[in-house]
């Protein structure tokens, strides 16, 4: 078939639904988009080397908070989706989307080894006239350097037998109101056909696609994305530091900072930053740039100040317990919400983990209270959640609020507690009743 039939195959089989979709991949990026290619209409196969979450979801379930399990269960019982640990089944498909983790090594630099893992089953699977999509977040230059040679290296033509593109991906987990379908989605190809064939793909699940000249400006995208906020984030916890050697209060100054109309966006200090994303992806653009002997400032100094905020909380904790003549060592102290971020049940990278570490590490005894989360798992060790009740509040000596979760009821833990420090703001608008508290940014408290 000649490169324009090849297109127009694809094409068609896109607008008519009779392609298949796999996607490699099935976490929390991966199923959502699987279940909204599944439910415009295509036949969808996932492919995950997880036996556990292949078969969870092959029985109708979901590990992913954002994603109902009745969703699951609609969608594999309409024989439109189902799950596999059998690579050969994406042999079947006609477009594929990868959408496998990029961590950081322990020496924080770019961990390539499941996009080249995917990378390579996907050039051992895939048949002429298939897109394959990159969605994880990575380097500039990943899609050129890592997944083309291997499509290539099976014979095919990029842009002519096989399409290649990068479209990162941005969900929000747990934002009630964007969510996979209305988040417009950048798309860049290898090659004009390339993102024209990507464009049709994403545009049958997502209202608005993004098209940009090339893989490298749609990875950079995304890196631009998260390191904003990454700087941003660090700047207003630079912030509470200042304002706490001031003596001033940081919410108030942020707040009222918030009332301009015009350039001014709006970010709050907190514990440090967590997940999958803020932490991780500034490092691999950091990486590259060392590659081209330039170093990225703006991104270092972000990451060094977030990396410090849970010490400092920590520190926080330290003073006031002092007030109270207590040492750390032997202290009961109660974690408030250890998820990365609000109402989400995700702890990977959480700054809770490290102020748990840290405080473990001068002795004292730590309990931690979280409606998503009941175990936390770290370094072989296992955390057991507490029930958030009015013993527990009276007998810690501290309760550190790290993850301002909206279900918990704060009036009560200050009708209970005798401190609270209070690294999220959320004891505000409470009426002030037992408990002392400290704050970010008010080395003086209240
Ligand atoms: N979680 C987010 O909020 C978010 C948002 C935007 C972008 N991202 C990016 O998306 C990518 C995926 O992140 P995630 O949070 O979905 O990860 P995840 O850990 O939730 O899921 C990844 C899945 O891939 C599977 N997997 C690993 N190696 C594989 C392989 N070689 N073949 C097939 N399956 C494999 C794992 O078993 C897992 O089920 C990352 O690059 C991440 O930075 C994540």
């Amino acid at each position: 078939m000649a490169a324009k039939s090849i297109k127009q195959e694809l094409l068609r089989r896109i607008e008519d639904r009779s392609a298949v979709v796999g996607i490699i991949g099935l976490g929390y990026v991966g199923l959502p988009l699987a279940v909204e290619f599944a439910k415009a209409g295509f036949r969808v196969i996932g492919y995950d080397v997880s036996q556990r979450v292949v078969d969870l979801l092959n029985a109708g379930d979901s590990h992913i908070q954002d994603v109902p399990a009745s969703e699951v269960a609609a969608l594999v019982r309409g024989g439109l989706f189902e799950a596999s640990t059998d690579e050969v089944r994406l042999n079947e498909c006609d477009a594929i989307s990868i959408a496998v983790p990029t961590p950081l090594s322990k020496t924080r630099d770019p961990d390539m080894s499941y996009v080249i893992s995917a990378s390579q089953t996907a050039m051992r699977q895939v048949k002429k006239g298939v897109l394959v999509a990159l969605e994880s977040t990575t380097y500039p230059g990943t899609t050129r350097e890592i997944l083309m040679p291997a499509l290539s290296s099976r014979g095919f033509t990029v842009g002519e037998d096989v399409f290649v593109a990068f479209s990162p991906e941005r969900v929000d987990p747990g934002n009630p109101v964007y969510h996979t379908k209305n988040t417009p989605k950048v798309v860049g190809g290898i090659t004009p056909a390339c993102v024209d064939v990507a464009s049709a793909f994403y545009q049958t699940c997502i209202d608005t696609i993004v098209p940009v000249s090339s893989p490298e400006a749609a990875e950079l995208v995304k890196l631009l994305e998260n390191t904003f906020r990454s700087v941003n984030i660090g700047l207003v916890n630079e912030m509470a530091i200042v304002c706490d050697k001031l003596g001033v209060d940081v919410w108030e100054v942020i707040d009222a900072a918030g009332t301009k109309p015009f350039g001014f966006m709006k970010f709050t200090p907190g514990p440090g930053i967590g997940g999958h994303c803020i932490p991780l992806d500034p490092h691999y653009l950091a990486w590259k740039m060392r590659t081209l002997n330039y170093k990225t400032r703006f991104v270092d100094l972000a990451s060094e100040i977030n990396s410090q905020m849970p010490a400092f909380v920590v520190e926080k904790v330290a003073h006031a317990l002092n007030a109270d003549r207590k040492p750390v060592n032997g202290s009961k102290i109660l974690v408030l919400g250890v998820a990365y971020k609000r109402d989400i049940d995700d702890v990977r990278e959480s700054p809770a983990l490290d102020v748990m570490r840290l405080l473990e590490g001068q002795g004292a005894i730590v309990q931690f209270h979280d409606p998503f989360i009941p175990i936390v798992r770290e370094d072989g060790h296992e955390h057991h959640g507490v029930d958030l009740t009015t013993k527990l509040l009276e007998s810690a000596d501290a309760v550190v609020v790290v993850t301002d979760h909206k279900s918990v009821d704060y009036q009560f833990v200050m009708d209970h507690a005798s401190l609270i420090v209070d690294s999220r703001n959320v004891t505000k608008k409470l009426v002030k009743t037992k408990a002392r508290v400290v704050s970010l940014s008010d080395s003086r408290g209240t």
